[in-house]
């Protein structure tokens, strides 16, 4: 028997590894020195197994464990015949290094083992995965391989995210009782519902209290994420690929590798489990390390309707406004006047754009701005080219032969084009190639705009395939075009999860450009994925999703917290207005280095009318905090607002940056931020330390619903 700890800022792993391998403690940093293992041994009740129940890695009813088994899957012989349901794995060898370990385990009958890699990664975050490798002579069915970690029963909420499209990751939470918590997402992708994160902690724990064990599945296909109390009292977070009826067999020497868990622990909230995915995601090589461009997207702007004189003016009133990078969304290729016809023929439509893009690109480069580009590569209408030629291309339950054979519902008049079939992904891959390589693009948009309902290749269930495949495809063009940026868009925000973002540089999170959606949005996708990776929007005056009307300085102080862009006809942003927009235009350039390496801090305010969060540099040196309104204030004023996160002991000076209280408001009279007289501090700024703010907090004005002010504070000694 032997114990392997790693230990890494703040995070202890200990993992008993003696004929069964457990994870003994995973959470707070334990130390140099550990307990003897005799002294965790568990007591045994009336009534039941004469042994304590162990708690494996891959917990299973072969160590009497009657929660959700870690391995689900059997043995088929040729007559059809079942065995091997029930594995029982041993360990067989184990290595570790300071931050990494890996456990073999082997069931000698079933012919079957299973390899476990752990890594903590620098800022305490940790993964995991598993690889089941069928060893034996026939084949083995595996219907599920979950990763499990245990966790206290002091961690008594469970939390975790929900949504729809244009309302993607809202928090839910309740108290863990006895039963599984389950997180199913049949979407075929990621899902707008998908949680980003699950998470259990102690009672009422919130963005800067209380103490909480989180885990995030990295895979965009079906999934399950669940809690697991089972009825001794144990505790387990844990995720699994969720596969179709015989969709994975492991043919002899075949294996199955799960995505990564991503599991977090913090003592400080939500804002500690939020530090860790970031150290993580910074000290990755392809983490994007240029300033992030300002972006205008032009989708809201001029939708199908693609002109290439209008689009020159969109360009040129962006490059003035100082946009550097203009994306050319939907509607540019054969067939494309509307979403009915042409996904699927990647060919640049040669009626719109008699001679190709590059009028257009030339024209963007000239101005001193990057050319991007959309496509939506895995989709395929029946009204295209490609479609009418290769009906098999289509995935489906049935294998398709003709045109008239049985596909699945429609989703935006489009389908899913099957990329396990290989002449079907190596056309996609080419024409992709080609548009990459005979044009100037360094951004592509990469849509996903339906659910993969009924995926199947010949028949078989194939979404695992599928989701394999476009990884592949991603991976390809980017290893082929290793200077394009990819963002990853999927109705919005239907695709973000770990996985995808191995390989893209960043995500759409919302259709949704309403301010007021977007502050619960961006807060919940950055508690994973940091602000640099999250492309928000300033988008029109009256959304065109929920049709709210909000001011410029709303929307301007919601869209700087990510990278950063514009999605409207910025032609029509006249006067007064638009020298307020090229003002937060400057003001994005000024603060995004701040914004996009700094620490991510959400306080945790008593009047669920107002939302604080901000980011504070590495060192302390400067801040910048965004209040909002979301309602009409709970009391008559909202009195001291407390901004946490600084260094204590060092002096602040802290103002109002935007919108200035005597700034001339454009558009309709009493549409400002402010009621009435701001405290006098506002006027001025106020000088005070770290650990006043902190603790005391400075007055605030009275805030009209649907507003928000922009605070910097600045270390002065
Ligand atoms: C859905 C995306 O989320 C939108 O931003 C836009 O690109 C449309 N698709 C285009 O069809």
């Amino acid at each position: 028997m032997s114990v392997i700890h790693l230990r890494r800022d703040g995070v202890s792993l200990m993992l008993n590894v003696g004929e069964i391998a457990r994870v003994e403690h995973w959470g707070a940093d334990l130390g140099p020195t550990l307990p003897e293992l005799s002294l965790m041994h568990d007591a045994v009740p009336h009534s039941a197994l004469d042994v304590p129940v162990a708690l494996g890695l891959l917990p299973q009813a072969s160590d009497g464990w009657r929660g959700r088994p870690g391995l689900r899957g059997y043995r088929k012989d040729l007559h059809g015949g079942v065995s091997g349901f029930s594995p029982r794995l041993r360990v067989e060898a184990s290595s570790h290094t300071e931050f990494s370990a890996s456990i073999t385990q082997i069931d000698a009958d079933l012919e079957l083992r299973l390899q476990t890699t752990f890594v903590i990664h620098s800022g305490g975050l940790l993964e995991i995965a598993h690889t089941l490798e069928n060893t034996g002579a026939g084949t083995f069915a595996l219907d599920e391989l979950a990763i499990t970690l245990p966790v206290p029963s002091e961690a008594a909420e469970v939390m975790d995210l929900t949504g729809r499209w244009c309302r993607e990751r809202h928090p839910q939470r309740h108290s863990i009782q006895q039963g599984t918590w389950v997180r199913s997402g049949r979407h075929g992708r990621t899902g707008h519902d998908s949680s980003l994160l699950l998470a259990a902690g102690t009672p009422a724990f919130a963005n800067r209290r209380g103490r909480i064990w989180a885990g995030h599945f990295a895979w965009s296909g079906n999934h399950e994420q669940f809690v697991d109390n089972v009825a001794d009292g144990r505790t387990v977070i844990g995720a699994a690929e969720l596969f179709a009826p015989g969709e994975v067999n492991l043919e002899p020497g075949g294996s199955y590798t799960t995505p990564s868990y991503f599991a977090a622990y913090s003592e400080t909230g939500f804002d500690g489990v939020t530090k860790a995915f970031y150290d993580w995601f910074r000290a990755r090589a392809q983490h994007p390390k240029s300033a992030r461009p300002v972006v205008l997207n032009v989708w809201e702007a001029v939708y199908f309707n693609h002109d290439l004189a209008v689009l020159k003016e969109l360009a040129e009133s962006a490059a003035e406004l100082g946009v550097e990078r203009f994306v050319l969304d939907d509607g540019w290729f054969r067939h494309r006047r509307n979403d009915h016809a042409g996904l699927g023929d990647w060919f640049v439509d040669e009626q719109l754009w008699p001679d190709g893009l590059t009028p257009l690109i030339d024209a963007v480069v000239s101005h001193g701005m990057q050319f991007g580009l959309w496509v939506e590569p895995e989709m395929i209408n029946l009204d295209s080219d490609v479609a009418r030629a290769h009906p098999d291309w289509i995935s489906g339950p049935v294998r398709r032969q003709t045109a008239d054979d049985r596909l699945p519902l429609e989703w935006r008049f489009q389908h899913v084009i099957d990329l396990v079939n290989q002449d079907a992904w190596q056309y996609v891959y080419n024409r992709i190639h080609a548009i990459l390589s005979e044009n100037n693009i360094s951004y592509l948009k990469w849509d996903q705009n339906r659910d993969l309902l009924e995926m199947g290749h010949n028949s078989a269930p194939s979404t695992h395939q599928q989701t394999l495949a476009a990884y592949k495809l991603f991976d390809a063009l980017k290893a082929a075009h290793p200077e394009v940026e990819i963002e990853s868009c999927s109705s919005g925000g239907a695709r973000v999860d770990l996985g995808i973002l191995q390989r893209t540089d960043r995500v759409w999170a919302s259709d949704c450009n309403d301010a007021l959606e977007r502050v619960t949005i961006q807060r919940w996708t950055q508690a994973v994925v940091p602000p640099e990776l999250v492309g928000s929007h300033i988008g029109p005056r009256t959304s065109h999703t929920t049709g709210r009307t909000h001011d410029l300085s709303f929307r301007a102080i919601t869209a700087l917290f990510g990278h950063f862009g514009m999605e409207q006809d910025v032609r029509k942003i006249q006067g007064q207005e638009r020298e307020e927009l090229r003002h937060v235009i400057e003001l994005y350039k000024q603060f995004r280095e701040l914004i996009h390496t700094g620490t991510r801090i959400n306080a945790d305010l008593s009047d669920p009318s107002l939302e604080l969060h901000g980011v504070v540099a590495g060192d302390g040196t400067k801040a910048l905090f965004a209040l909002s309104a979301q309602t009409t204030s709970y009391a008559e004023q909202p009195g001291r607002i407390r901004f946490p996160g600084l260094h204590a002991g060092a002096q602040y000076s802290i103002e109002l940056l935007y919108p200035a209280s005597t700034m001339p408001r454009p558009g309709v009279q009493g549409d400002v931020a402010i009621q009435r007289e701001t405290p006098p501090w506002i006027e001025s700024g106020a000088t005070v330390s770290g650990r006043v703010l902190a603790e005391m907090g400075l007055p605030m004005p009275v805030l009209n619903p649907e507003h928000a002010l922009l605070f910097g504070a600045t270390l002065i000694e």
